[in-house]
């Protein structure tokens, strides 16, 4: 026999954030699964029944597999990464303020980046992402780390990243006091760390860090009498970096090690580019700035244009959907496009005033000046 009650509710919602798999007798009469009351909890922590038996005494026992998402996040079912569990049975609640919260939608033309991202990670436990400036690899590594309740150590690195500041140093006199820098408090903790413009980092530090890339790695801390800190056993880790060319200034051929323990890479493009453009784009601008759908399409259409042109290297930048967003908002204020696009895009872009003078012939074309 099944009945479905109060009491019976109540031991699953004392259960819900408890280990997952539980048995539930009540009185002589046993069994739960599918009471009103949970409904709403269960469409995010789904439960399935492995195993019922009826004991000697005429009870049934049930066993409840109840399986907990990676987050909460509301986009979490926009991405087909749940089979991918980056935590299975364990909660990052005590880093709760690491773990971004409120990250907006990640719109791709069929690249499916988060999907890529979630998958190299659950078996290879790292990997890189390459792409110009502005594409969006900052903003999708911190929807994956949202997606998957993941805390994130970042580090932006650049030529005055040390050592102390990745693996910790003793501070004031004497060995007493140590602090842990971000790797090793990641190593510790566990979560994404991630590493951004990884390719501006200075080789000898760069180095630091091959042990711990080996994927069941650990990190020797020389400074603090060779104290070996093991890899959190969901310590994930993420590099992202502009490709090395000249107009990156800063950025250098990463290190061969560092290349060859990096077992996926993720290239990154503009979603809009020249002809071709993104009606996801359009519509994640209009929505973002507030602006017409007609204004929408036509500053994402000089966008695609300007990073067209950038892309054969006529123009020293290509706008990212964020920079196109900014102008728009100042069109939502009541700018023209082109007022609105001369702090914006046009000063972006760069301070010579005769490329200034290309940008702007190029917003003509699509937005032309009242004579
Ligand atoms: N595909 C996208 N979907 C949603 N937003 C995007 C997308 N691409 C870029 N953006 C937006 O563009 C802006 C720049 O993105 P972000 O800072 O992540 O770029 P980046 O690739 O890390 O650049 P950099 O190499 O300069 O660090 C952000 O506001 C981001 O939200
Ligand atoms: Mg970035």
């Amino acid at each position: 026999m099944v009945r479905y009650g109060k009491d019976i509710s109540k031991v699953v919602r004392r259960n819900i954030y408890m280990p997952c798999l539980f048995h539930i007798y009540i009185g002589d009469v046993l069994l739960v699964y599918g009471h009103q009351g949970l409904k709403e909890k269960q469409e995010s922590s789904r439960m399935t029944i492995v195993s019922s038996a009826q004991r000697p005494n005429g009870k049934i026992s049930v066993s409840i597999n109840k399986e907990r998402p990676m987050s909460q996040s509301p986009l979490y079912h926009k991405y087909d990464i749940q089979k991918y569990d980056l935590h299975p049975n364990y909660s990052f609640a005590h880093l709760y303020d690491l773990i971004p919260k409120d990250t907006p939608y990640y719109i791709d033309s069929g690249q499916h980046y988060v999907e890529r991202i979630v998958r190299a990670l659950y078996y290879f436990k790292q990997c890189s992402l390459i792409g110009p400036s502005g594409t969006g690899k900052t903003h999708i590594v911190y929807l994956v780390a949202e997606l998957c309740g993941l805390p994130v150590w970042e580090v932006n690195c650049g030529l005055s990243t040390s050592a102390y500041d990745l693996i910790g140093r003793f501070i004031g006199l004497g060995k007493e006091n140590w602090i842990d820098g971000m790797v090793t408090r990641w190593l510790r903790e566990g979560g994404i760390m991630y590493l951004d413009e990884a390719n501006m980092m200075k080789q000898d530090v760069a180095t630091r860090l091959n042990p711990v890339l080996d994927t069941r790695g650990h990190l020797v801390l020389n400074e603090k009498d060779n104290e070996c800190v093991e890899r959190h056993k969901y310590g994930y880790l993420i590099l992202s970096m502009n490709p090395y060319s000249a107009e990156f200034s800063g950025t250098k051929p990463l290190n061969a090690a560092m290349r060859r323990r990096m077992a996926v890479w993720i290239n990154f493009d503009y979603t809009s580019v020249g002809e071709q453009i993104s009606s996801v784009e359009v519509e994640l601008l209009r929505k973002r700035s507030k602006v017409d759908e007609d204004t929408a399409y036509k500053i994402i259409q000089c966008g695609a244009e300007l990073r067209r042109q950038y892309k054969a290297g006529d123009v020293p930048y290509g706008p990212s959907l964020g920079d196109l967003i900014n102008w728009a908002t100042l069109v939502q204020d009541g700018n023209t496009p082109n007022v609105a696009a001369e702090e914006t895009i046009i000063a972006l872009t760069s301070d010579n005033s005769e490329v200034q003078d290309d940008i702007r012939r190029i917003i003509e074309t699509v937005f032309p000046k009242p004579q």
